[in-house]
């Protein structure tokens, strides 16, 4: 059969998603309640090795190409510099290095970029939703801003670029920050995208009239930035569509040519071009960010199962993968698992 982890409608999973933790350091009002959520416990989290394994089956056997670390906040991992080096000695069909990103919420980072660097990672992507320090602290319910801040300098600084910044926005939190944000995103040459809210939570149920929606976003950066779209030949299967930025002055402040990205996960859906496997730290497969089903393979790994019987297992969840999230559909689960746990 087909080696690779097709599914029924033509998609080929060649994007690794990895969670390697569901803890955080931060309580973001889209992704936590500010008590935070009960760990995994310890004997279900898959350890280093365990990890490793499987990302070399999802290279070796399955042709992963991409390998993305996530969380919870995976620099909490301690072993995350190790887990990396590993992913890079790794050499996908293609006879490359796979191409390692990490998505971050950046505290800590200034003190991990160049061994994060060293040890094979290709980019960060960070969280920021805002430019202003107390708005900060209102949406993670942390202050530290400026941790945050110096994480991206520092990725920066060691060539883990493209520096994308990622950015939520919501009503009555952040809703007003939309421009400045991307002011100070082109100031410091990160490539900025802006993330519809899915309101998957915390804990709660889907709330369809919370999202700020690309729509809504593009109108506000459309007041203060001249926008030209990128043609959607170029898009590919990421999620994000871009607009370029025309140099230019805003309250005083010149700033250069850049780009601005809005992943439109709920109002323009990119299902149909989805690429994407994920695991998650407890060894689970999800064929997509919003499943409500899982494929084990901790237990196989476990188990003493080979390496082709654990890759048969992964084909076969992503076999099963649905045409799209069906967010629209009014019987739309929320997914089996807490945001902070899938890694987004
Ligand atoms: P790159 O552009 O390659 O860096 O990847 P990315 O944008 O997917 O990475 P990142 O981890 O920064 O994801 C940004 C956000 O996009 C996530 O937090 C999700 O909200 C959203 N996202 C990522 N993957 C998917 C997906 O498969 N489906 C949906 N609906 N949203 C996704
Ligand atoms: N809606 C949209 N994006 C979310 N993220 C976390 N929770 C949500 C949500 N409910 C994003 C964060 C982070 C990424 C890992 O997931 O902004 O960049
Ligand atoms: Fe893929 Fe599911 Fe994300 Fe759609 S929602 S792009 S199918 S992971």
């Amino acid at each position: 059969g087909e080696p690779r982890l097709v599914d029924k409608f033509g998609r080929v999973a060649t994007d690794l998603r990895v969670s390697l933790t569901d803890k955080c350091n931060l309580r973001c009002q889209y992704c936590m309640p500010a008590e935070g959520i009960d760990p995994l416990p310890h004997q279900i989290l898959l350890n280093d090795d365990e990890i490793n394994r499987l990302i070399h089956i999802g290279v070796q056997n399955l042709g992963i190409e991409e390998v993305r670390f996530t969380g919870g906040e995976p620099l909490l991992r301690k072993g995350l510099e190790g887990i990396v080096e590993r992913t890079a000695a790794l050499r996908t069909w293609s006879g490359q290095k796979p191409d390692i990103s990490l998505t971050t919420n950046g505290l800590g980072l200034k003190h991990r970029a160049g061994k994060l660097k060293a040890a094979g990672l290709d980019r960060v992507n960070l969280s920021m939703d805002t430019a202003s320090r107390e708005t900060y602290a209102a949406m993670t319910r942390r202050d530290r801003f400026e941790d945050a801040r110096a994480g991206a300098r520092a990725a920066a600084d060691a060539g883990l670029t493209p520096v994308k910044v990622n950015a939520v926005l919501m009503h009555g939190i952040n809703d007003k920050d939309a421009p400045d944000l991307l002011l100070e995103s082109l100031v410091s040459g990160y490539s900025l995208r802006f993330i519809e809210y899915m309101p998957l939570g915390p804990r709660g149920q889907w709330k369809r009239n919370e999202i700020i929606t690309a729509d809504d976003i593009l109108g506000m950066l459309g007041e203060a930035f001249d926008l030209t779209a990128r043609p959607a030949a170029e898009r590919g299967p990421a999620p994000a569509e871009l607009w370029d930025v025309a140099a230019g002055e805003v309250d005083g402040v010149g700033h250069e040519a850049g780009t601005v990205g809005i992943i439109g996960s709920v109002t323009r859906p990119f299902c149909g071009n989805c690429d994407r496997t994920r695991l998650t730290a407890d060894g689970q497969i999800r064929d997509c960010l919003f499943a409500n089903t899982e494929t084990d393979l901790r237990g196989a790994l476990r188990g003493g199962a080979s390496d082709e019987e654990i890759a048969d297992l992964w084909r076969d969840a992503m076999w099963g993968k649905q045409a799209g999230h069906g967010s629209d559909n009014p019987a739309f689960l929320n997914p089996t698992r807490p945001m902070s746990a899938i890694g987004g």
